[in-house]
């Protein structure tokens, strides 16, 4: 498996400008770059292969189709370079296997590396009032483990889930999935959507392999400072040594 940096930061950023500005006040940090829904959309599935030429990039596609289309988008998204990319878990076990197959078919047909394919299970924004009206009736802990389960039984490396679920998705799961966690917070903010969050320190301590933080990075007054103590603080939480 491509190693998975202990950090990434969501570039959660309107245009290509912002996201390299980013990009290189996180230079030379051991930090992995997170490409979301915005950027991409807003740039183009190019940027992926220009920052993946750097750094680790996690495509935060959020794939969730019939399993067809996941499939064949799964083609393209091999192509980029990045070093993982995430799914739905909720668009099931088939969606899942077909797009691990087919990224790991055309990475290999472009001579490169698989990404990994990370199943989102429970966004971390919904709480359990949240499920209830989506008509889930089950503690996010519950659906996130179940999911996660499928995900990993469907061939899926790794999992994203709340920080507050890592112990029990690692119980549920095992040791070898990749768990990664958003969510994470090294401090309470006030009016924030996310819901089920954690400090970085805790999430590592309670398993997670790999954390994504974008605001409290992006919106830092400096940014590259923010990035150094959410790395010192996992990395000392991961019984390494701090940055
Ligand atoms: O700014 P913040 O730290 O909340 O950013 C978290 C990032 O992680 C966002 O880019 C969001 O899209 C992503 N994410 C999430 N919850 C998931 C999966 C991804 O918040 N379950």
């Amino acid at each position: 498996m491509p190693p998975m940096p202990l950090v990434w930061c969501a570039l959660d950023v309107p245009d290509a400008r912002r996201a390299r500005a980013l990009a290189r006040t996180l230079s030379g940090l051991p930090v992995g770059l997170k490409v979301g829904l915005e950027l991409v959309y807003a740039t183009g599935p190019a940027l992926v292969r220009e920052l993946a030429a750097d750094r680790p990039v996690l495509l935060d596609a959020k794939l969730h189709d019939i399993p067809q289309t996941v499939a064949r988008a799964a083609v393209a998204i091999a192509r980029l370079g990045a070093t993982a990319v995430t799914a739905h878990a909720l668009g099931g076990g088939e969606m899942l296997a077909r797009a691990r197959a087919s990224l790991a078919a055309a990475a290999a047909e472009a001579g490169l590396r698989p990404p990994l394919l990370l199943a989102v299970t429970i966004l971390t924004s919904h709480s359990e009032e949240d499920l209830a009206r989506l008509g889930w009736d089950r503690a996010p802990a519950d659906a996130a483990v179940h999911l996660a389960r499928l995900a990993v039984e469907a061939g899926a490396d790794g999992v994203v889930c709340a920080p507050t679920e890592v112990a029990a998705v690692r119980a549920a799961v095992g040791a070898g999935p990749l768990l990664v966690t958003p969510g994470v917070r090294p401090a309470a903010v006030a009016g924030d959507d996310q819901r089920r969050t954690a400090t970085p320190a805790a999430a590592i301590a309670a398993g997670a392999d790999s954390l994504v933080v974008g605001r409290p990075v992006t919106a830092a007054p400096d940014p590259r400072a923010a990035a150094q103590a959410v790395l010192a603080a996992a990395r000392a939480a991961a019984g390494g040594e701090t940055a």
